[in-house]
């Protein structure tokens, strides 16, 4: 299979998002920014129809601000191999359970084109893990989107087999729909972003478990330093702190070694059902519009 895919070449075929949900709507919203068709599939029809809304509705303001070149099309199909047909490229937004995942890859790897490059927007299991029943292996790669349109970056992964010419392609091209791709160089769970992301929470929380300092202190000072408008308990208490719970238990699962404290702060917050702006209340007390009570 040849991977000779300039921008030229592929702007013309669609993409195909599967799983129509948080992030499968938002990968279709940056797959539109540059023209263009983005088929979306999804089981529940419902979920389908409200990402071609979401597209509808988001894509011309991003155009008026010059963050989006063009206004594209993205379509719902209810059957999957019509979504596939004739996609350069196919991205999987399913939920994050292997039990789904394993059995849809083949089911894609089986209708998609050939020369189709596919990737999984997983956020914790590396590619390698679901393709199985891909013939094809070389053609498959994690490709981990963060939350487009406002935070752009991507992070791609080998699942260990995939051809260089995948990852150079994706490099090339995805900056033309306004993401920005990182690699990791190696498997790594959590990638490159999350990864140290999850190192920055942890420590925050061990000094707020040892006692060393509050919540707010250490919000104040990301906020001081760093100027930024929230710090890691606001934001972890926005994610769920039950969410950020099951992240540090699998990154724990894999490396024994990393304290508890962080953990069994954490327990006591959900355990309480205490988690974050969900449930108004975690780290910090919410009104009923999320805003800070
Ligand atoms: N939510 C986030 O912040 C975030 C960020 C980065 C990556 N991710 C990853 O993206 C993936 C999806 O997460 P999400 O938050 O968008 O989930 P979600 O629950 O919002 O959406 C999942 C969608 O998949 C659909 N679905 C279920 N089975 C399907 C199937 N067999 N074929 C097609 N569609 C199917 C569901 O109907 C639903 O619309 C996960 O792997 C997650 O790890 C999520």
């Amino acid at each position: 299979m040849s991977y000779a895919h300039a921008f030229d070449a592929i702007k013309h075929r669609p993409v195909a998002v599967v799983g129509a949900g948080t992030l499968g709507r938002r990968i279709a919203l940056m797959f539109c920014s540059r023209g263009g068709e983005v088929r979306i599939h999804d089981p529940n029809a419902e979920q389908a129809r409200a990402a071609v809304d979401y597209v509808a509705e988001t894509l011309p303001g991003l155009v008026a601000d010059g963050r989006a070149g063009a206004v594209g099309r993205a379509v719902a199909h209810d059957d999957l191999a019509s979504a596939l047909d004739g996609a350069w490229l196919v991205v999987e937004a399913v939920p994050e359970r292997l039990d789904i995942k394993i059995p849809l890859w083949g089911e894609i790897d089986s209708l998609a084109p050939a020369d189709a490059i596919l990737a999984t927007n997983s956020s914790s299991y590396a590619s390698r893990l679901m393709n199985e029943k891909i013939a094809d292996k070389s053609r498959f790669c994690n490709m981990h989107f963060y939350m487009p349109p406002r935070a752009n970056a991507v992070d791609l992964m080998s699942d260990g087999e995939t051809a260089r010419e995948v990852l150079d392609t994706l490099e090339a091209v995805l900056p033309e729909f306004g993401v920005l791709p990182f690699e990791a160089k190696k498997e790594s769970t959590g990638f490159i972003f999350n990864r140290i992301w999850a190192a920055v929470k942890r420590e925050s929380l061990a000094v707020v478990a040892e006692g060393v300092a509050t919540p707010e202190d250490v919000d104040g000072m990301f906020k001081a330093n760093w100027h930024m408008p929230a710090g890691p308990f606001a934001m972890m208490d926005g994610v769920g702190l039950d969410v950020v719970l099951d992240i540090e238990n699998h990154y724990a699962a894999e490396n024994p070694h990393l304290p508890e404290g962080p953990r069994r702060l954490l327990h006591e917050y959900v355990d309480s059902g205490r988690l974050g702006v969900k449930t108004g209340e975690g780290f910090y007390r919410y009104d009923g519009s999320g805003g800070r009570a």
